[in-house]
């Protein structure tokens, strides 16, 4: 029988490599904090409890937690080993297996954590460790075997000899125990490192001396399991994350010309036969409908919809704004705070001026409309139907430009010519 599951994530650290003010889990991968990924692969693990162990800015982090997850809080960052029995303190009386994870690892896919839970549930070893073999394992715990192969402990990379530098069979973090084992293992670790810390991975020695059984299952790759620790670690993650991204949408009917230029965030919605190009960057909360263009040098901000057949050429920059089908906006210009409607022509060098210094007006522009090359649309403003902006305009806030009208000027009045 399966046993129950209950997750710890590891969230409590500064990052202080960093170097930033922002506790290291919030930082974005694919505009989005790094924490959520793990936060993703924990549920749909489906365990029966989850806890995060929060420490530098708990409050801040606390904000992305949803309300199922319980919150331990680690007072003072005094290791691994501490922060897991933080975690445990608030899984009071639980016997099952116990997933500890860390929140500074957004690559882990599930299949990997599937495949540690399986072990461990048909083997029932005491502990299984997520291991990887590396050539260079620099910086990370190495695992110690005895002359049997049993796992004896986990030797980090400051306390290592020269011998044991060169075990290439590294730990990757990530491990699951039987919780029973762990809390009284926990109970026996020491600060006797050169690191001073209570390390999580001196468990492994513990279980071992009481002839406990600690075994561990491989990861196919190891930069699944790359933990940031610092903002190179960030981009590289970064464009791992951006490729698994841009691959799931060329599957689904979206083609990208280049993936590596091509920077869209998590959960953006794409339609199938879009074919977006070069140099663009597409932000969370976009939406984008089918057989759309997009690019080259495109960038769509926050919280815009793009229906389909919509055309959006070179330097085009819209945010917080609605656009209906079949527009053409060919080349450069901004859209900001704007509702425009089908079939709308949007002139080079168009400007929706949204901003007046203290607050964002709207734009709206109706069906039809054509708005003429160098345009400033000073929002609050209305365009209406088919109507049309000479080259040039400037059209003064709170227009309203009727429908079927054409103006022109700056500032543009009507030029008494009715439109077709
Ligand atoms: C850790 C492992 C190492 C492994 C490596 C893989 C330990 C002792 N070592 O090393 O064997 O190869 O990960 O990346 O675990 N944390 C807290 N509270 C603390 C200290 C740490 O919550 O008081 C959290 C950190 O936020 C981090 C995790 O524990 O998420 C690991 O700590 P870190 O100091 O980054 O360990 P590594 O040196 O990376
Ligand atoms: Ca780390």
């Amino acid at each position: 029988m399966t046993k129950k599951l209950a997750c710890i994530i590891l969230a409590a650290g500064k990052g202080t490599r960093m170097k930033s003010d922002t506790p290291k889990v919030l930082h974005n991968i694919c505009g989005r904090p790094m924490l959520e990924y793990v936060l993703d692969l924990v549920k749909g693990l489906k365990p029966e409890k989850t806890v995060a162990v929060l420490g530098f800015k708990s409050r801040e982090v606390r904000k992305i937690l949803p309300k199922n997850i319980r919150v331990a809080v680690q007072k003072q960052l005094i290791g691994s080993a501490d922060a897991v029995k933080s975690g445990l303190s608030a899984l009071p009386g639980f016997k099952g297996t116990v997933l500890v994870l860390y929140g500074d690892m957004p690559l882990l896919p599930k299949e990997s954590i599937q495949k540690l839970l399986k072990y461990h549930s048909d083997n029932q070893p005491k502990a299984t460790i997520l291991a990887a073999t590396i050539d260079k394992p620099h910086g990370y715990g190495r695992i110690i075997r005895d002359q049997y192969s049993c796992i004896k402990g986990i030797v980090e990379e400051k306390d290592a000899n020269d011998f044991q530098k060169e075990v290439k069979e590294v730990n990757t973090g990530i491990a699951c125990f039987d919780a029973l084992a762990l809390r009284q293992a926990l109970a026996k670790v020491r600060p006797n490192n050169r690191k001073n810390e209570f390390y999580l991975t001196d468990v492994f020695s513990i279980l071992y001396q009481k002839k406990e059984r600690v075994e561990s299952v491989a990861i196919e790759d190891v930069n699944l399991a790359l933990g940031i620790n610092c903002r190179v670690d960030l981009a590289k993650a970064n464009s791992i994350m951006q490729r698994r991204i841009n691959d799931e949408y060329m599957k689904n009917g979206v083609t990208i010309v280049d993936p590596a230029t091509t920077f869209i965030s998590h959960g953006v919605k794409i339609g199938a036969d879009t074919l977006i190009y070069p140099f663009t960057v597409i932000e969370r909360n976009v939406k984008i409908g089918d057989c759309c263009q997009i690019g080259p040098f495109v960038h769509l901000r926050e919280g815009s919809s793009i229906a389909s057949k919509v055309l959006l050429g070179n330097f085009i920059e819209v945010v917080r704004s609605q656009l209906s089908t079949g527009i053409f906006a060919k080349h450069f210009c901004y859209l900001g705070d704007s509702r425009v409607g089908r079939n709308v022509n949007i002139g080079a060098g168009t400007v929706t001026a949204n901003f007046n210094g203290l607050t964002k007006g709207a734009t709206v522009i109706k069906e039809k409309a054509f708005i003429g090359s160098n345009s400033v649309l000073v929002a609050p403003v209305t365009i209406g139907k088919n109507a049309k902006v000479g080259a040039g305009a400037v059209v003064l806030r709170n227009t309203k430009v009727s429908d079927n009208t054409a103006v022109a000027g700056v500032p543009a009045k009507p030029i008494h010519r009715k439109t077709r």
